[in-house]
């Protein structure tokens, strides 16, 4: 596996556009992440991997200092799963001057759930996509449903601009309790470790009452963010989607659904959803 750390290195280990699948990532890799690079293995192109913490797409006050930084534990789980190429860009590399154009995606879908919690989120992350692919120019990128909202706004931004680029969803990876797999798991303590698997439980029961219909959505949202409050939790949003949209569905709608939820324990916020 070779690493590469500039945007010339990487395009003369590429020789062009179209050839090859990618993985884009913050580092401190986990499980999930290695199975995006399985998935992204599977369509029988190179596989090239960035490991590049994106500054911005963190508000001021968020964890982008003590991120962890791993590109050597990185590189070695990478190389173990066959990756090709790693990108490990620097900020100087990636933003040499002030990122002065940023792409503003779509406020319908960009400014409700994540965007509304962590306004300028998904500019940071579109813009660095975007970055990504031009430096990349994969065939396909493979993005995680963990990260649902983000994976739907990527989707529509390579829409929107035409991108020749196929994406790729995967499915969560989950710990044996059920915990979504997060780099932000590390923060956890053994305790919080211990608990936080209470928020896909809520997320579970949520739209297992949803499809019983035993009351209303504004109703059933209430119950279960005041049952994580009760434990603790401070939860952010704990809703039922429709799939193709994110709107909240009308009373009784029998679409695809996906319940997504935010919630804080102690420090640490996480997120998760399910399709249902
Ligand atoms: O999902 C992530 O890890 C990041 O948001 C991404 C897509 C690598 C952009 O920085």
């Amino acid at each position: 596996m070779q690493t590469v750390h500039t945007i010339s290195d990487l395009r003369a280990a590429l020789g062009g556009a179209g050839r090859c699948a990618f993985v884009p990532t913050m580092g401190n890799l986990h499980d999930g992440h290695l199975a995006l690079v399985r998935q992204a293995k599977a369509h029988g192109l190179p596989v090239v991997a960035s490991i590049f913490v994106n500054r911005l797409q963190f508000a001021p006050h968020e964890d982008f200092d003590r991120y962890p930084r791993t590109l050597a534990r990185d590189s070695e789980l990478l190389a173990a799963q066959g990756c090709d190429l790693v990108f490990a860009p620097d900020e100087a590399q990636m933003y040499p001057v002030p990122q002065t154009y940023k792409l503003h995606p779509d406020p319908a879908l960009a400014d409700m759930l994540e965007g509304h919690f962590r306004p300028g989120f998904f500019v940071g992350v579109c813009t660095v996509v975007m970055k990504l692919f031009q430096c990349v120019q994969p065939a396909l990128a493979v993005f995680g449903k963990k990260d649902y909202q983000q994976l739907m706004v990527i989707r529509h931004m390579v829409e929107q601009f035409a991108l020749p680029i196929r994406i790729d969803a995967a499915e969560t990876t989950r710990a044996a309790d059920g915990l979504a797999l997060s780099s932000r798991n590390g923060y956890l303590s053994a305790a919080e470790r211990d608990e936080a698997v209470a928020l896909s439980r809520a997320l579970r029961e949520l739209a297992d009452r949803y499809r019983a219909g035993v009351a209303t959505l504004a109703e059933l949202e209430s119950q279960a963010i005041a049952g994580l409050t009760a434990r603790g939790w401070k939860p952010d949003y704990l809703t039922v989607r429709r799939r193709a949209n994110l709107l909240p569905p009308p009373e009784g709608d029998n679409a695809p659904m996906v319940v997504l939820g935010a919630a804080r324990i102690g420090a640490t916020r996480l997120i998760d959803n399910l399709e249902f």
